[in-house]
């Protein structure tokens, strides 16, 4: 069966999933409130590391457009929900996009329509945020005139092998018969749809998976600290480990953790714990823990300058990848901030080299990029890598520097001291 879907919000999950969705012969509509979203898709523009030009190209030749317009969005079959869940000031889940999103869905809908949240959040959004407004809006009743389901998206930006249509999607419905229709719809999208028992399993899956990675690599940027001190390469460590065939997972110590799952996602699920009168001492241990990276590195620094008599005041420190993961130009959350405040702060001279990005700001100080880290060095008190970008990994530069702290465990040579 063709459908009209229409997905909200065309930023790293959705935009993918439009681009799929025209692959597989859907016709797709992309609503987004930011004009430079919609203007630059609209002009064949991706603003996304795993969507490229062309795709966006091929998407148009299927008949795809972007629109901010909700009167574009009468004739939609399927709704997809690719909001931004950030937390709030205080630490809270932010569901404010996911709340005027419902609404406007809910205004839209008629009989027979089906609704996907794939944003992520802590369980009981969907029956419990979600569906009120939708019925409210519409006038009709989830699970009867339309169907509601929640599927996780589990995208991983730059990951060459893993993409949408052959990662595994999990999909819960409010009743059997919303599985079933959803199910259905991805069938056509992804190939493997993995149905869950109800809306709350799926909503947890996903917390699930990110919170695993958050307390394993909290454990790793804990033992990385402990080595130090025991002189212990822990990486020749988690080699050794790795080795045993089963019931061992390799996880990596690192600056801190980054981007917009793995540092905010767990927080959904400890506040929705917290909310029913429990502690989830796992996450929050883990947080304090990789949160507190960037103030290690601090010491790190300090101490590799004390070696040859300098002080981090008045030091040229230049900062070796400032996204959040490697080969990807996402920025959010990414340790560099926190590093770089900290290290201005205490009044080094602090720059970034990063081929990614153009432009980097910390504590409200922009921070100068470099052109030629080969030219830089001999000015350079230290470099820190912080992303392992190939384009860093591979470049005879890394030699020229004096000294080089490596947070990845990756560079070899003299100069080089790792985490
Ligand atoms: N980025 C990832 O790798 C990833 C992976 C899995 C799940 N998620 C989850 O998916 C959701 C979306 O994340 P993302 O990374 O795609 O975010 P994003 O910031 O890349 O994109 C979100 C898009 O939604 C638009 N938007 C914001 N409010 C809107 C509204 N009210 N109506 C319509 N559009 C609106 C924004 O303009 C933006 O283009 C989040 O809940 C996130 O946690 C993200």
């Amino acid at each position: 069966m063709t459908c009209n879907l229409t997905v909200i919000g065309l930023g790293y999950v959705g935009l993918p999933l439009a681009s799929e969705a025209c692959r597989a012969g859907l016709t797709v509509i992309g609503f987004d409130i930011s004009s430079d979203v919609i203007e630059g898709l609209n002009a064949g523009q991706s603003h996304i590391d795993d969507v490229t030009n062309d795709d966006v190209s091929t998407m148009q030749d299927c008949g795809f457009v972007a629109t901010g317009d909700p009167a574009d969005l009468a004739d939609g079959d399927v709704f997809v929900i690719c909001v931004p869940t950030p937390l709030s000031d205080d630490g809270a889940p932010d569901l404010s996009a996911v709340v005027e999103t419902s609404k406007l869905v809910g205004s839209v809908i008629g009989p027979g329509c089906l609704v996907v949240l794939e944003s992520t959040t802590y369980p009981g959004t969907t029956a419990g945020t979600v569906r009120p407004l939708l019925e409210l809006g519409s006038g009709l009743i989830a699970g009867i005139d339309f169907s509601l389901a929640y599927s996780p998206e589990r995208i991983d930006p730059g990951n060459p092998t893993y993409g949408l249509r052959n990662t595994p999607k999990v999909v819960g419905g409010l009743t059997p018969a919303c599985t079933e229709r959803a199910v259905e719809f991805y069938g056509d999208i992804v190939e493997t749809v993995v149905p869950t028992v109800g809306l709350g399993e799926a909503e947890l899956a996903k917390l699930l998976e990110n919170t695993y990675r958050h307390v394993n690599i909290a454990l790793m940027n804990e033992l990385a600290i402990l080595c130090h001190e025991l002189e212990i390469d822990l990486w020749a460590s988690i080699e050794a480990a790795r080795t045993k065939p089963f019931g061992f997972e390799a996880f990596y110590p690192g600056p801190g953790v980054g981007g917009h799952c793995i540092p905010i996602d767990p927080n959904y699920l400890s506040w929705v714990v917290r909310s029913i009168g429990y502690r989830f001492r796992f996450v929050e241990l883990a947080t304090e823990i990789s949160e507190r990276m960037p103030s290690y590195l601090v010491k790190r620094v300090q101490d590799l300058l004390n070696l040859v008599c300098k002080s981090v005041k008045g030091s040229t420190i230049l900062l070796l990848g400032v996204t959040y993961k490697a080969d990807v130009r996402d920025q959010r959350e990414t340790p560099a901030l926190p590093l770089a405040t900290q290290l201005c702060e205490l009044g080094a001279e602090v720059f970034f080299f990063d081929p990614y990005v153009e432009q980097f700001s910390a504590g409200g100080r922009s921070i100068p990029s470099i052109d030629d880290p080969e030219l830089f060095a001999s000015k350079c008190d230290l470099a820190i890598l912080l992303q392992a970008h190939q384009d860093i990994l591979n470049s005879p530069f890394i030699a020229t520097y004096a000294r080089i702290l490596d947070t990845r465990g990756v560079l070899k040579g003299d100069n080089v001291e790792w985490l």
